[in-house]
């Protein structure tokens, strides 16, 4: 195993199963994680899988993706529309990055159609729920060497 990607998950997401279930479906981010780490022994690529309330904390594991070389599965909940320091800490270390989303942010209010993210991604999926972290790995599978 030679692929590690770290798949990054910022405020609220720890309260996946009882967070507006209408929106963000009935399952939990534990849910998420063992699904994920199922795909990702089928792939041979090691996922290293976090959840985080502050920005810095974020911050910092960017960039210890950076010195591991790892790529990025990124849900940056609603730092994704404010956060310039985790565009920043993208950019500098230039690691492979997935934007994800559970929710469609473009069918939602206007504020999450914004996206610091997005500009330092390779793309973003956003609106296929839990799924959605399955296609990023499958995608960064491909794109990682
Ligand atoms: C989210 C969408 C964000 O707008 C929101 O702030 C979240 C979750 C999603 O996964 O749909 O916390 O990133």
């Amino acid at each position: 195993m030679n692929k590690q990607i770290f798949v990054l998950n910022g405020p609220n997401l720890n309260l996946l199963g009882t967070r507006e279930p209408e929106i963000y479906g009935d399952f939990k981010l534990e849910d998420i994680k063992t699904r994920l780490k199922k795909l990702a022994g089928d792939l041979g690529v090691k996922v290293d899988f976090r959840q985080s309330n502050h920005e810095g904390e974020l911050i910092d594991w960017i960039h210890e993706a950076g010195e591991k070389k790892a790529a990025i599965i990124l849900n940056a909940g609603a730092y994704t529309h404010t956060s310039v320091a985790l565009m920043d800490a993208l950019m500098a270390v230039e690691c492979d990055c997935i934007e994800v989303h559970l929710s469609n942010i473009f069918k939602r209010e206007d504020f999450r159609h914004h996206s610091y993210v997005s500009k330092v991604s390779l793309g973003i999926i956003s609106g296929l729920g839990a799924k959605g972290y399955d296609l990023a790995l499958l995608a960064l599978n491909d794109s990682i060497t």
